[in-house]
């Protein structure tokens, strides 16, 4: 057959074939038996509406009642005033209303700021993020709703899942020593007498995280598992409705009335945590260093690669009663135990942001150190 025939036959079957589909009756379909009935849904939530939302917040009332509350906070009273406008250790970044907000933006604070440039409502809150409160949630117009990284562990971030996260930037230690850990040359040089997380590692400690983890009888709860951390939060416990104007919203004190909702009574504190932390800093006042060499004005002098240099002689505590570090060489077993003293200390809660991290870190610490003697 010639290749013009075969094309022609080939025509000539296809459009038979379109023929036959385009008159044949199609069969009637075939009704399955019904479905068995879906489960209802969970009811949504009612959305925020229109512009009545907007005077939820924007109200003189409310206004009046925040600016009462922030007066007698923390936040207010700037009491580390000093630090407002110093650039150095980045300390702007957190105490000050103009280097928070750089920090923010860019990243850095790097200044110059003035003196005074303490906290204000504009610090924490700025613009909304869109008006679509619906979908999006209120933001609050919180300039740091996001997940927010960390300054000493760059790789991590937190994110508490809701207006918590504003606190994040600001309540986590800050860059200013290495989380000490067991080492090859087993000591560690203690060249400040601040050693340790500075005074803010409260949301690293309702997490779980950047404390000395040194091994020992207690274990360690997985990061964020605490109850406190999974059904509770920073402005739950510490910005949320109270019956009393001292508490909770914008003055940021905790509201132990909620602490009923899950506990028959307010605990003060985790259990064992002052016995823990009486035992913990009366073997690190004991603890002996290795002494080194202090200048005319009792600071250490340190060799060409910044490192301590050793002179006869022994140092006493690796802390002191009021909680400050001594200069010297120490074991890496007491910084850890030190590192981990001063977290729970300056977490400032006693043990309650997370009861049982902090637990194992002091007593793993104590047991460590009645080991290494
Ligand atoms: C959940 C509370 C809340 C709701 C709801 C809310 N706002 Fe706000 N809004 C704030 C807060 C907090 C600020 C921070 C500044 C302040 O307090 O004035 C703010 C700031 C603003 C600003 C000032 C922004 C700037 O850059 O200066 C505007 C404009 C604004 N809101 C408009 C609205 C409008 C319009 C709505 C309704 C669609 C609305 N807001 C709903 C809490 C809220
Ligand atoms: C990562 C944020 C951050 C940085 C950076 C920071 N601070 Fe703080 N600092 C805080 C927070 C938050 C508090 C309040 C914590 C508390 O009371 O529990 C605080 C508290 C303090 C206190 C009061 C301690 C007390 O016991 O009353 C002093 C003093 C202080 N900071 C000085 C400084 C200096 C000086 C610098 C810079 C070298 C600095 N801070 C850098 C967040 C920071
Ligand atoms: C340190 C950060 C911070 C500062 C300073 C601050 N706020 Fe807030 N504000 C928040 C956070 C966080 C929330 C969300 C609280 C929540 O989720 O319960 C909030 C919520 C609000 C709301 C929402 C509604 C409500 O009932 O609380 C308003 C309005 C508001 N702030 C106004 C102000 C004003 C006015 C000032 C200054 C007098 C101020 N804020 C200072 C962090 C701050
Ligand atoms: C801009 C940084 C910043 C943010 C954001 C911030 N704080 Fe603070 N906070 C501080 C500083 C700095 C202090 C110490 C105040 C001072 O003495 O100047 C402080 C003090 C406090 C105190 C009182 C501590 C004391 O020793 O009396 C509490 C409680 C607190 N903050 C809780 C929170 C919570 C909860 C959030 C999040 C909703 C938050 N803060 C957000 C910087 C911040
Ligand atoms: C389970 C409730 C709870 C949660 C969640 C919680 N806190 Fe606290 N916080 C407390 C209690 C209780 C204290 C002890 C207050 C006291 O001694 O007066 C405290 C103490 C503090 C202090 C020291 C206050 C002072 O007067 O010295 C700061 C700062 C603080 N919390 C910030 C935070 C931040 C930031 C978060 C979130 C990362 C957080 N807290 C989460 C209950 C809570
Ligand atoms: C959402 C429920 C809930 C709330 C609210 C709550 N707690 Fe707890 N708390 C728990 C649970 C559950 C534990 C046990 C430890 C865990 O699961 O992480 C606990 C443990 C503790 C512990 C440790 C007890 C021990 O044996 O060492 C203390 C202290 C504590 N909470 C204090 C508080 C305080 C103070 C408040 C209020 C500011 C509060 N809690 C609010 C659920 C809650």
């Amino acid at each position: 057959m010639k290749p013009s025939k075969l094309f022609g036959l080939l025509m000539i079957m296809a459009s038979a074939f379109l023929f036959v589909q385009c008159t044949s009756e199609l069969p009637e379909p075939i009704q399955g038996p019904p479905g068995v009935d879906g489960q209802d849904g969970v009811d949504g939530q009612d959305g925020i509406s229109g512009t009545a939302s907007c005077v939820s917040c924007h109200n003189n009332t409310l206004r009046g009642e925040i600016a009462m509350a922030f007066d007698i906070s923390a936040h207010a009273s700037g009491s580390v005033a000093f630090a407002e406008g110093r650039t150095d250790g980045n300390c702007a970044s957190c105490h000050g209303n103009d280097g928070f907000i750089d920090f923010i933006e860019t990243g850095a604070a790097p200044g110059p700021y003035s003196f005074r440039s303490p906290i204000e409502c504009m610090t924490c809150h700025s613009s909304h993020l869109t008006f679509d409160f619906e979908n999006d949630g209120p933001d609050y117009a919180l300039r740091n709703p996001d997940p927010t990284g960390l300054v000493l562990a760059p790789s991590i971030t937190l994110d508490f899942g809701d207006a918590s996260n504003n606190c994040i930037s600001c309540h986590q230690p800050r860059n200013s020593y290495e989380i000490p850990a067991l080492n090859a040359d087993g000591t560690v040089q203690i060249k400040s007498t601040r050693y340790g997380p500075h005074h803010s590692p409260q949301a690293t400690m309702l997490e779980g995280i950047l404390g000395a983890e040194i091994p020992g009888g207690e274990n360690y709860p997985a990061r964020g598992t605490a109850t406190h951390r999974t059904a509770s939060s920073c402005v739950q416990c510490h910005m949320g409705e109270s019956s009393d104007a001292a508490t909770g919203g914008h003055t940021w004190t905790p509201i132990v009335e909620n602490c009923i909702e899950c506990h028959q009574a307010v605990p003060g504190e985790a259990n064992g945590f002052s016995n823990d932390m009486n035992t913990l800093l009366g073997l690190l006042m004991a603890v002996e260093g290795q002494a080194v060499e202090l200048d005319a004005d009792g600071d250490p002098v340190l060799d060409a690669n910044g490192d301590l240099i050793p002179v006869a002689g022994t140092v006493t505590g690796i802390l002191m009663a009021n909680g400050r570090s001594n200069y010297g060489i120490f074991s890496d077993v007491a910084a850890i135990a030190a590192w981990n003293y001063k977290t729970a200390l300056e977490d400032q809660s006693r043990g309650i942001h997370n009861p049982d991290y902090t637990k194992a870190l002091l007593k793993n610490s104590i047991e460590a150190l009645q080991n290494e003697n």
